[in-house]
């Protein structure tokens, strides 16, 4: 059984309230908050005072995932405004591990993301102190791209990983997900698959439904 995480960047930001009570009524235990800042990645999406805002309505769990430079410097603001985990970019972090280790003094769960051209190899050192690894199935910036169904033999090497070193941390995917492949993601092992546009594009209670009943089983 692995959880679906959707994406709100894909939900519709005039009705941002009622479409996480639609998600939420429809059973799911956590939601994927994708944070962009115009120069990680071209798009700017939305920061803390839309999290302080939907943090007032549920008290479903926030996976934020933050593509901004110099994540470091923001930990403090999105621990405070409501995030539960907050993952952060290999690829923009100058200190990796010390990131990681002030998101778990603020008392949240702290995740690596790696773009599809980071190897697992380039974050072995960092494996131990991470509760999530956030293996990137699109390049990161826009939502209703294609999955690049190659990286998930990242989910494999890092499940490998896990179990010879007895480390915990969860594995997520983010990007491309649809009716059609969210089965092979959950067979690669995957344990949060993040889902924008497949969940809030059409009928958002049939949608989650019919994902869902994918990776129960
Ligand atoms: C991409 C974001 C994803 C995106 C997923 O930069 O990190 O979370 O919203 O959207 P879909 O599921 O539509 O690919
Ligand atoms: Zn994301």
């Amino acid at each position: 059984m692995s959880k679906l995480a959707p994406s709100i960047l894909a939900a519709d930001f005039n009705r941002l309230g009622e479409n996480i009570k639609e998600i939420e009524a429809a059973g799911v235990s956590m939601i994927h908050v994708d944070v962009m800042d115009g120069m990680f990645v071209p798009s700017i999406s939305f920061g803390m005072p839309v999290i302080t805002s939907i943090r007032q309505e549920t008290d479903l769990f926030f996976d934020v995932h933050l593509m901004i430079e110099k994540p470091e410097r923001y930990i403090k603001n999105f621990a405070e405004c409501g995030a539960d985990a907050i993952l952060v970019h290999y690829e923009a972090c100058s200190d990796l591990k010390s990131t990681l280790l002030k998101i778990q003094d603020y008392g949240k769960k702290a995740g690596i993301v790696i773009n599809p051209e980071t190897s697992v190899a380039s974050i072995k050192k960092y494996l131990k102190y991470a509760d999530t690894i956030l293996v990137m199935t699109v390049h990161p910036g826009f939502g209703g791209q294609t999955m690049l169904e190659g990286e998930l033999n990242k989910v494999k090497e890092l499940a490998d990983i896990r179990e010879a070193n007895s480390y915990t941390y969860e594995i997520e995917i983010d990007g491309g997900v649809k009716q059609e492949n969210i089965r092979k993601a959950y067979e690669a092992g995957t344990d949060v698959i993040v889902a924008g546009t497949a969940v809030f594009n059409g009928n958002i209670t049939d949608n989650v439904k019919n994902l869902v009943s994918e990776i129960s089983g």
